[in-house]
């Protein structure tokens, strides 16, 4: 059972008619970047529950989850109609293991998302470790739409504080659109468009790779990488790839 404590929305931001951001506020206990937490409402006398992923670095006293309105969704549609003053219950623990501890030291790291899966990243970035831990870092975002890409405002101040250590790059998936990549993730380290684009190699002996999102994106993105040499990380056993499946 999760401890859950009630958070106070400050904000609830609509990015377009389905991505939206909640700003929060409760009294949690502290989390890592790169870990979820639960949101609960009741709905027709039953609590449903669904794990959401901190935007937020920990040092922000705010609490920010980015997410979409699944559009057949039991949880999503309700959060997505918060608005401010509304209450949501909150675990007070964070849960996950998709942090920058479990990671081994490398050259580079490579952060793969689909969707929302971002907001993992964006806590993860705006913390000092991974700037201290790796020479380069690549946040690759995948989204069907360049409507989908949130989050531009943060990624953009990162990149001018870490000019020579951040490489970023979209994926546009079913509109063409300027500076991004068309297709999938899982295709593009396949055929090599990837390392080529972005100028770095990936290989195992230089590279950690993080997955998060869509699990058919990430099972596809293992099984090419797999091909390449890298293996799952595990805590028993030091890999290259970590992952979190969204569903
Ligand atoms: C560890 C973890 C962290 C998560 N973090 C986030 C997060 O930060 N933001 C977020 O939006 N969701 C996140 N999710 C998914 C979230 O828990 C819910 O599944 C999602 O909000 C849908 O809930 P629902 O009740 O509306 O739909 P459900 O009735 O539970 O329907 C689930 C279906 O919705 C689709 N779906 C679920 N999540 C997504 C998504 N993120 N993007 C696109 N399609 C999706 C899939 O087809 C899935 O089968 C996370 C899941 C896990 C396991
Ligand atoms: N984003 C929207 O405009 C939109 C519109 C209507 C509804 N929705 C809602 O949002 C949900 C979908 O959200 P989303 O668009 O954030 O997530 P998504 O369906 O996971 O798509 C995000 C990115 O992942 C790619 N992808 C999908 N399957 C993949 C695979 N097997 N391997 C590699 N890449 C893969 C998609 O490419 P492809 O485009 O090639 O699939 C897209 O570029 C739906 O359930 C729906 O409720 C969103």
């Amino acid at each position: 059972m999760a401890d859950w404590i009630p958070a106070e929305v400050i904000t609830n931001r609509h990015w377009n008619s389905d991505l939206f951001s909640l700003v929060l506020r409760a009294n949690i206990e502290p989390f890592k970047a790169g870990q979820f937490t639960k949101l609960g409402l009741e709905i027709d006398g039953k609590m449903v529950q669904r794990a959401y992923s901190f935007v937020n670095p920990p040092s922000d006293s705010n609490i920010e989850i980015y997410a979409t309105r699944v559009a057949d969704g039991l949880l999503s549609p309700r959060l997505h109609g918060l608005d401010a003053g509304d209450t949501v219950l909150i675990s007070a623990r964070a849960n996950g293991f998709f942090t920058l501890n479990e990671i081994p030291d490398s050259e580079h790291l490579w952060m793969l998302a689909t969707g929302t899966a971002i907001g993992p990243y964006l806590s993860i970035l705006r913390e000092s470790d991974v700037w201290r831990r790796f020479r380069k870092v690549v946040l690759i975002h995948a989204v069907r739409y360049s409507a989908d890409l949130s989050y531009q405002g943060e990624i953009n101040d990162l990149l001018e504080r870490y000019p020579e250590q951040l490489i970023v790059q979209p994926f546009v998936s079913r509109e063409p659109a300027p500076l991004s990549l068309p297709g999938r993730i899982p295709q593009a380290i396949a055929d090599g468009m990837l390392e080529r684009h972005i100028g770095l190699t990936l290989h195992p002996d230089q590279s950690q790779i993080m997955l998060c999102g869509n699990p058919e994106m990430v099972k596809e993105t293992k099984a090419i990488l797999e091909t390449m040499g890298f293996t799952k990380n595990l805590r028993r056993k030091a890999g290259q790839i970590t992952m979190e499946h969204y569903w």
